[in-house]
């Protein structure tokens, strides 16, 4: 079955290329309009939202980016082939240690000898903890992926001391103790780590170290305060809320007003389910994250009412489909087409404000709730790899504020919702636009009209396609050609600078158009 799946896909985008009207809507009256103006701007697309999350969590680091003594790693216990698939995913920044695993977390348990480090118990995950990777070992990682390190440092039960310390061992040119101590450990150049998070989840009564807001607020301003003191280039990223059962803007508000000159950004989280298993329902899940996004920056603009504010930006810092595999199943989620369909609206959100979120990491890299799965003999890449890669190449566009019309439907009580979810951006350098729509439908296909305001749409368009007839198709070790994209170029009949094109239900599509 999937042999045949893959073949037909191939043959379409094969068909694609020679008869240019596969997907190309003829109707006089299409229902769907998307218009497109690159003088229309939302902000920039930033580099770090593409961004990823590695935590000391089951088999995410500990046969995951890290197996000493495998074949397939390298010399110092890198595995080889799990960094082929992590570079393809482009990750521009990368959170580590954690995550809960953070808030217990002692640093200085993690660097020197490996063969005399401690081996602790650790509380968040109910597990051993080796150190055998620790500061060193993930920051040279982060050199040879060529990302940008991201360290949660430990407001859970950790001190103000441990922080700035830390600060020192990375960051620090000068000779003092614990510069001293990475240079022992072998690395002479500071590693000029420029991003911190101060703590994770510290709203979450299941935090190590859970604080009220007024707590963990005063808390964090001493902590940023000591890190600045050691290095006045670091950014520093506040722990948002994470519990939206709770008071979550009240913690917002509290932590934004306490640390609204200190802080350059606040993180969020979320993880979306399709526990009714209704696709539509599921891809509803952006009106809750806008939500988020919007009360959030609004948070952020009351903060900054007074003289000279200080830029403040989110970092969704941890997001994605997470439901079915939990501590029991060492969190190792196994993806379906759906959950590929839910990354690009995701996606689709982030650019949608593109102004104020700047930041976000998926959570997580590898075997944890990831997009690689490794065992002792390979990987697989699971569906939602694809359009991580695939969106990853807008990074640095400009992100467009587009106008859609189009049929809607109605979740609960909830305002009325369009199928197709749409964001775009705009490469002024090759000046090409990147239309991205996720056709929400389980069953109908949206013919659309897309109108171009500005410069000349080309009568080539490159699709990018996500499509598959079965929702719960996910892959395996062996098999994982069958939930792949299909690339295909197609020629519309371009009138008006504006053309047809249809959308198939349940798939998500970018197309590039180049302006003449
Ligand atoms: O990513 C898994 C866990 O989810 C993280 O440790 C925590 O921050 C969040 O609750």
């Amino acid at each position: 079955m999937s042999n045949l799946i893959t073949r037909t896909l191939g043959l379409i985008a094969v068909v694609g290329l020679l008869n240019p009207g596969a997907h190309i809507g003829n109707s006089q009256t299409p229902q769907a309009r998307i218009k497109l103006d690159v003088d229309r701007t939302i902000g920039e697309v930033d580099r770090r939202l593409f961004g990823n999350f590695a935590e000391h969590l089951g088999r995410m680091i500990y046969g995951g980016v890290y197996e000493e003594g495998s074949p397939l790693s390298d010399k110092d216990g890198y595995r080889k082939d799990v960094m082929e698939a992590v570079r393809k995913l482009n990750v521009s920044i990368l959170r580590w240690p954690g995550g809960n695993f953070a808030s217990g977390y002692n640093w200085k348990d993690g660097i020197g000898p490996k063969d005399q480090r401690p081996v602790r118990a650790e509380l968040a995950w109910n597990a051993l903890e080796s150190n055998r990777f620790g500061t060193d070992e993930f920051l040279r990682y982060c050199e040879l992926i060529q990302a940008e390190p991201y360290i949660c440092v430990n407001l859970g039960l950790g001190t103000i001391d441990d922080a700035r310390h830390w600060v020192e061992y990375c960051n620090e040119s000068r000779h003092t103790y614990w510069a001293d101590q990475r240079r022992k450990n072998g690395r002479e150049e500071p590693y000029k780590v420029t991003y911190w998070a101060l703590g994770n989840e510290i709203d979450g009564p299941w935090q190590l170290g859970h604080k009220s807001a007024d707590e963990y607020a005063r808390f964090a301003l001493e902590a940023a305060k000591a890190m600045r003191a050691v290095d006045r280039g670091v950014k520093l990223v506040a722990s948002g809320s994470s519990n939206y059962g709770a008071d979550w803007v009240g913690w917002n508000r509290t932590v934004l007003n306490t640390l609204r000159n200190t802080i350059d950004f606040i993180a969020i989280h979320t993880y979306i389910s399709n526990r009714e298993n209704d696709l539509e329902r599921f891809l509803a899940w952006s009106q809750t994250i806008e939500n988020y996004i919007d009360v959030t920056a609004g948070l952020i603009k009351q903060a900054q009412t007074g003289p000279n504010p200080r830029p403040i930006y989110i970092a969704y810092d941890e997001w994605n489909v997470w439901y079915r595999a939990f501590e029991r199943e060492r969190l190792e989620e196994v993806y379906n087409f759906e959950d590929a369909l839910a990354t690009g609206m995701i996606f689709n959100c982030f650019f949608r404000h593109a102004n104020v979120v700047k930041m976000a990491n998926l959570a997580q890299m590898v075997n944890v709730i990831a997009p690689i799965m490794t065992n002792k003999e390979g990987l697989f890449l699971q569906p939602t790899f694809f359009p991580i890669v695939e969106y990853g190449k807008q990074r640095g566009n400009t992100a467009l504020d587009v106008w859609v019309s189009a049929p809607s439907y109605n979740i609960a009580n909830r305002p009325p919702l369009r199928y197709l979810d749409v964001s775009a951006t705009y490469n002024p350098r090759d000046r090409v636009i990147y239309l991205n729509v996720l056709n929400r439908s389980k069953d109908k296909d949206v013919s659309t009209r897309i109108e171009n305001q500005e410069g000349e749409i080309g009568n080539h368009v490159a699709v990018w396609e996500m499509n598959h007839a079965d929702l719960k198709a996910t892959h395996a070790f062996g098999d994982d050609k069958k939930v792949r994209p299909v690339e295909r170029e197609v020629m519309p009949s371009v009138k008006n600078n504006e053309f047809v094109y249809t959308f198939p239900a349940h798939s998500l599509t970018i197309l590039r158009l180049g302006l003449k």
